[in-house]
């Protein structure tokens, strides 16, 4: 393996450009090829099975093109495949839920967390388990938000109809004390703003997309794969929806003009 090599990252769709983000800014200089499975999005209210099998599909494609590392950068294909992933690649491969989990500890000061995510996530208590097995102590309560995910990837973010949806799913973590919430699902900053407007500025949202950066600049630099003489980045982003809409909206929220080019799965 060798540095020169681009590093892979995959979502169900738009949600995993949170944490590409992250990766451009924290590695500036790597390659990298993004996957975006729009046309099966979402995943979240799917069988677990089924997700781990679209998971596994999106990184055989991204082992062809010969990348370097893997980040399952959707919290919901990583409940459901990261353990398995791991067996069956030899590359390093990173999902975001220890780094939004360990991001979640370290900011609380009442030691109560709150996680949202989708109905994968939530019922695999992934985010909970975590979080005890480093800190025993602290109080987590989950709550499932399926409705999110189609207000990013239909982009409707910014609508009255989207304050509503957010304000119904927050309502029952409005008495739990929490000061920190964890945006278990790499679509949700994309609602941010409508999040931390319902939830009050008291509460710290936690995104996993900069700790996710984080571990995976250390694991290259580790491993001597770091790519620090590349003055003309690749940034290649691949869908299996609309290139044209996934090209609008991706530039948009990458604040970047990106070409975006169509492919196609198994079934
Ligand atoms: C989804 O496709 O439902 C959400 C992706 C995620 O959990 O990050």
């Amino acid at each position: 393996m060798t540095s020169k090599q681009p590093i892979g990252l995959l979502d169900s769709g738009f949600g995993g450009l949170t944490v590409a983000s992250e990766v451009l800014r924290q590695l500036p200089q790597e390659d990298i090829i993004y996957v975006g499975d729009n046309l099966r999005c979402p995943y979240g209210s799917r069988q677990p099975s089924e997700v781990k099998r679209y998971l596994f599909q999106i990184m055989d494609v991204l082992a062809e093109q010969d990348v370097k590392m893997i980040i399952i950068a959707c919290n919901t294909a990583t409940a459901a495949g990261l353990d398995e992933a791991r067996t069956r690649y030899s590359i390093p491969v990173l999902g975001v839920i220890s780094p939004g989990s360990r991001a979640a500890i370290s900011a609380t000061q009442t030691e109560r967390i709150g996680v949202i995510g989708t109905d994968v996530t939530i019922t695999s208590d992934s985010y909970r388990r975590e979080i005890h097995r480093i800190n025993p102590r602290l109080y987590v309560v989950n709550q499932a938000c399926p409705p999110f995910v189609q207000l990013v990837e239909e982009d409707r973010t910014d609508t009255e109809e989207a304050h509503q949806i957010v304000a119904r799913f927050l309502n029952p973590l409005q008495d739990e004390q929490i000061d920190t919430l964890i945006l278990g699902c790499t679509h949700y900053p994309l609602l941010a703003p409508v999040i931390g407007e319902v939830m009050g500025d008291k509460i710290k949202l936690i995104s996993s997309a900069e700790e996710t950066a984080r571990e995976a600049s250390t694991i290259l630099q580790v491993k001597h794969l770091l790519n620090d003489d590349n003055p003309v980045p690749q940034h290649r982003f691949l869908t299996t929806g609309d290139p044209d809409y996934f090209r609008k909206v991706g530039s948009r929220w990458l604040k970047r003009e990106i070409e975006v080019t169509g492919i196609t799965l198994l079934p």
